[in-house]
């Protein structure tokens, strides 16, 4: 699992659990994913690249810097809408894309219904972002990943709040070593397992329906 980067914070800690007891309400579920949302969000930003800005102070002119790359926000609908706020709110000039996939319950394998890009003339130079909350056997992120490498992308983060081993493995023998190159994968849990419905154990239940309350 050499691409999975897990998110060690306290508040991330709290949080977490409040989302996972099945006795927290819907508005404190939602509240407590938007708070983790911007620690996710700082981490995932953490490896961007910089350039260089003329700054002038009160003082004097130094040498500042700004944020380089295109960025692309690609939530997958439903659940993934929950965890856009962070990312919005601390770089506003983020590009929010969607993808509609849910998983079929009975297969569970990924069935896409919406994708909604912006025109960008050269996507090598574009880093696109996956949110999702959950990566349960990994069926919905390795969709999203081929849909954007057969696009050209070529700089692929995902950030997601819990993970299953089975997603991370699925998602790493999937790609390989070549593509992997393009990939990094960010949570804030590796849990237990998958049981025999596809959910994560220990987990949180269903995300989307928490979240919406459906
Ligand atoms: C959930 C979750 C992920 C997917 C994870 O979505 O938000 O997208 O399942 O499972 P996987 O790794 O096995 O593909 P769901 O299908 O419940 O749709 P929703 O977001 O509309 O609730
Ligand atoms: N989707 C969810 O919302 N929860 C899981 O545990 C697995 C997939």
């Amino acid at each position: 699992m050499g691409k999975l980067k897990i998110i060690d914070h306290p508040l991330v800690h709290h949080y977490l659990s409040v989302m996972r007891d099945k006795k927290t309400p819907q508005v404190e579920f939602r509240e407590s994913l938007d708070k983790i949302s911007f620690i996710i969000a700082a981490e995932t930003f953490r490896s961007l690249n910089l350039e260089n800005k003329a700054v002038y102070t009160p003082f004097k002119k130094i040498e500042g810097k700004k944020i380089k790359d295109k960025l692309v926000l690609l939530p997958i609908l439903r659940a993934g809408l929950g965890l856009t706020k962070g990312f919005t709110e601390l770089y506003p000039e983020i590009i929010t894309s969607h993808i509609g996939i849910y998983r079929d319950e009975k297969s569970l394998k990924p069935v896409q219904y919406y994708f909604k890009f912006p025109k960008i003339a050269d996507k090598k130079e574009a880093t696109v972002i996956i949110v999702d909350p959950m990566i349960a056997t990994g069926g919905s992120v390795i969709f999203t990943i081929e849909y954007l490498l057969n696009m050209g992308i070529r700089k692929i983060k995902v950030a997601s709040l819990l993970c299953a081993p089975e997603g991370i493995e699925a998602i790493e023998k999937r790609f390989g070593k070549e593509d992997m190159k393009y990939i990094e994968i960010i949570s804030c849990s590796l849990d237990e397992k998958l049981n025999d419905k596809g959910y994560i154990v220990p987990g949180l239940g269903d995300a989307g329906d928490r979240m919406f309350g459906t």
